[in-house]
């Protein structure tokens, strides 16, 4: 019989790797608490027309990359609904901040998330098929001051701080202004038009681009069409007096904070809702898919789902890749449990589980052997699970004195039962 495995571009995460992702994800949860960011839950699935309207048609997510099926009909009369696994979550938050009228708060929503998203790529190191993202939005209606450019450079900021935190070394934010709406459409007219005479010197996929969404044509990896793209008209001579005031004050509230970044006039990313502010961390570790997260503003974005007003700007952190950078960083060991129980002989099984219980309960990590284990046996499996091994037997039960020994400096010591918590703990925070 043929071994059942992980369907392509999916993984398992297992320990010690987990514990990384739970640092991450608490650390997630104490710095974006600090900039009074609360968590939302959104589904899964959501019906296909979000994605088609919020992040675009023309995108590479919508068009290709999208798990898309039809859901059975109840009845006979009603037709299948369309449904979509996310690729990504900004619509779903988008759509949630319409449905519950949070506009109406007057307040801006500060929302993050951490969850898989789903897109049908194809898979290489640091891209899959279902990958995680850490990301937070910021919306509400303008009066709310969501438009402010202090608004971009908060976040921005707040990603500065959330990558020192963790540890990230060498990170790089590269940013960019793709005006609002109107200076795009005038921009790409205009990309249109130089494009035309010199498309066909181009390789296949920028020819395919320059007609469907030359945008994309920006962001092509393609050697030979860099000389032609490096001479494509920048976005930057087309935004309007508003957008460049905008993009202006957002680099000097950063310049005040000390966040370093770079523009780059060819950041236009990937998905069709954004306006005016664009960007992207990079980690140089990460080789070909090197944006550890991306962002921007998305100030029509609520509209063009049927809702009120609500200029918004946000960011999706790759929590995969994060990963693979914090342990390309550190060779990371696996953890140790504070104590090894090990009871003597079968009978002291019980006894050995209230031993257990009563340090867990003091917040230690405790493994617990077997009476059924030779000694030599539990100092093996000892060895390889936690730092000390603790020896119970029928002498240890009457005297309530219990054996400790320390496996890496090897020196072994009588405790008082009462005592052995604090004696464990002490050493657990060494
Ligand atoms: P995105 O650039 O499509 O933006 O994705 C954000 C990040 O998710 C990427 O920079 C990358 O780290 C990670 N990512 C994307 N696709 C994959 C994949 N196949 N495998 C592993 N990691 C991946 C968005 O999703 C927007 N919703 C971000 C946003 C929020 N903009 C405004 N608010």
């Amino acid at each position: 019989m043929s071994i059942l495995k992980a369907v392509r571009g999916t993984r398992d995460s297992l320990p010690p790797e987990t514990e990384l992702w739970n640092h991450v994800e608490a650390t997630t949860r104490r710095v974006f608490a600090r900039y009074n960011f609360g968590e939302i839950r959104t589904p899964i699935f959501e019906d296909t027309s979000l994605f088609a309207r919020g992040v675009g048609e023309e995108t590479d997510i919508v068009s290709k990359e999208m798990y898309t099926w039809e859901d059975r009909a109840r009845a006979q009369s009603e037709k299948a609904q369309s449904l979509t696994l996310r690729p990504e979550n900004t619509a779903g938050v988008v759509r949630a901040y319409i449905e519950h009228k949070l506009g109406e708060t007057g307040l801006l929503q500060k929302l993050y998330y951490i969850g898989p998203q789903f897109r049908r790529e194809r898979p290489q190191k640091g891209r899959y098929r279902q990958f995680w993202q850490i990301g937070a939005e910021v919306i509400g209606p303008s009066s709310a001051g969501s438009e402010s450019p202090l608004r971009d450079a908060e976040v921005l900021e707040m990603l500065a701080a959330f990558l020192d935190e963790l540890g990230i070394e060498d990170w790089r934010l590269e940013i960019n202004s793709v005006g609002s709406a109107a200076d795009r459409v005038r921009y790409v007219a205009a990309l249109r038009e130089a494009l035309a005479p010199v498309k066909d010197r181009m390789c296949e996929d920028n020819q395919r681009r320059a007609e469907t969404n030359p945008l994309r044509v920006l962001d092509s990896k393609d050697e030979n069409d860099q000389e032609i793209i490096n001479g494509l008209p920048k976005i930057a001579d087309y935004l309007d007096e508003d957008s460049k005031a905008h993009f202006a004050a957002v680099l000097a509230a950063l310049d005040a904070c000390g966040v370093k970044y770079d523009v780059n006039p060819r950041l236009v990313r990937g998905l069709d809702y954004y306006t005016r502010t664009t960007f992207e961390f990079t980690h140089g570790g990460l080789g070909a898919q090197n944006a550890l997260l991306g962002g921007g503003r998305y100030d029509g974005l609520s509209e063009a789902l049927g809702g009120p007003k609500a200029p918004g700007i946000g960011f999706a952190i790759g929590e995969d890749r994060l990963i693979l950078t914090l342990q390309a960083q550190t060779e990371q060991a696996a953890t140790l449990a504070d104590a090894f129980i090990a009871p003597l002989s079968v009978d002291l099984n019980p006894a050995a589980l209230e031993l257990a219980r009563e340090l867990r309960r003091t917040d230690l990590r405790v493994e617990l052997g077997d009476g059924g284990f030779r000694l030599k046996k539990s100092f093996e499996i000892g060895n390889k699970l936690a730092r000390k091994i603790v020896l119970l037997g029928q002498d240890e039960m009457q005297s309530g004195i219990l054996t400790v020994k320390d496996f890496a400096s090897g020196v072994q010591v009588k405790v008082a039962r009462g005592d052995l918590a604090q004696a464990l703990l002490v050493t657990a925070n060494n």
